[in-house]
């Protein structure tokens, strides 16, 4: 697939007084440049992650998708043209703008813009964070994950699944109709949510650190209204997360610890058994309806005993000793 992950996003908000504050003390980005109408964060060694630029109301800008290099990008561009897609070439002040060697740009079925891009700057001082986190997981996972919300399903799905060459994880039919997509071992870098309505759900970012997502999670608390989604474990990608709003609050951000890799080659597509969590995740975004329903589906996964190893990176956990009888023996009903 040409597409290798999630590179760069660009939002507007009606908030960019509140959203410098947001991006370094909660989130723990770099705030790289900040100019009366744009803020532009790093999360790692890349130059520029996250653009949030002022304008009259929330939402997004542009979504950056990454391929390997100008071959890749131009095949990609020739095979959309030949498909009859409208394909935009970004000129030279764009790609400096974007802080990449070449870009081009095209709208999904419900114009959103999607630009694809080779050769993003690497910045040249390390990565600082603006609170004390131990950093982000990205390389070749990609920035994390994009939940687009979706009218219908169906008008969208083959745009990302056909045409760009994302490959889907898994589908849940309840609470809500969702797709999550692939297009590296990141369980899903785009997932589209069917709400009725088209628009931004999520951006979700990744910690190397458990403790950084709870630490969050307390500064979180101390905001009244901050909070969006409780604390809670995705059955799908098995990331332990919680949402906040951003300034303005239409556009929330995950923040997460955990997350699974996949084999892409390997990986066999399957609906969801119980809706998109484990346990938590007390969407307060949903209408109570839903939301009752979301908590029964875990009350279900729980009482069937739906559960998950932790998904762990060198350096971030210590395997304790064998020496509980009974979890030994757990584990040996577990591994027959
Ligand atoms: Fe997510």
């Amino acid at each position: 697939m040409a597409i290798e992950a999630l590179g760069y996003v660009g939002l507007r908000t009606a908030e960019l007084a509140d959203w410098a504050a947001y991006g370094t003390k909660f989130l723990g980005l770099q705030l790289a440049e900040q100019a009366a109408t744009e803020l532009v964060f790093r999360m790692d060694d890349r130059r520029q992650r996250l653009v949030v630029a002022a304008d009259a109301a929330d939402g997004t800008a542009f979504f950056g998708w990454e391929v390997a290099d100008a071959a890749a990008l131009d095949a990609t561009a020739g095979r959309l043209e030949a498909a009859g897609v409208t394909v935009m070439h970004g000129d030279g002040a764009l790609a400096s703008r974007r802080h990449v060697a070449g870009l081009i740009w095209l709208e999904d079925p419900l114009g959103n813009r999607v630009e694809l891009f080779h050769g993003a700057e690497p910045a040249d001082s390390p990565f600082r964070p603006g609170r004390c986190i131990s950093g982000f997981r990205t390389g070749p996972l990609g920035m994390g994950h994009a939940v687009l919300t979706v009218p219908r399903l169906d008008a969208v799905l083959p745009f990302y699944r056909d045409l760009l060459g994302f490959r889907l994880s898994d589908w849940m039919e309840r609470p809500f109709r969702a797709a999550f997509l692939h297009v590296n071992p990141r369980h899903h870098s785009l997932a589209l949510i069917e709400t009725g309505k088209a628009g931004f759900h999520h951006l979700m970012m990744e910690l190397f650190n458990l403790d950084d997502v709870g630490q969050g999670y307390d500064l979180a608390l101390n905001e009244p209204g901050r909070i969006a989604t409780t604390l809670g474990r995705h059955s799908n990608d098995y990331m332990l997360s919680f949402y906040t709003r951003a300034p303005g609050g239409r556009v929330m951000f995950e923040y997460g610890w955990g997350g699974r890799v996949i084999d892409p080659g390997a990986w066999q597509p399957q609906e969801l058994r119980f809706g998109g969590s484990l346990w938590g995740h007390d969407r307060q975004w949903l209408s109570p309806e839903r939301q009752a329903e979301a908590r029964a589906m875990c009350i279900a996964a729980a009482a069937e005993g739906e559960r998950a190893p932790v998904q762990v990176l060198e350096g971030n956990f210590r395997l304790m000793p064998g020496e509980c009888p009974w979890w030994d023996s757990a584990l040996r009903r577990a591994a027959e």
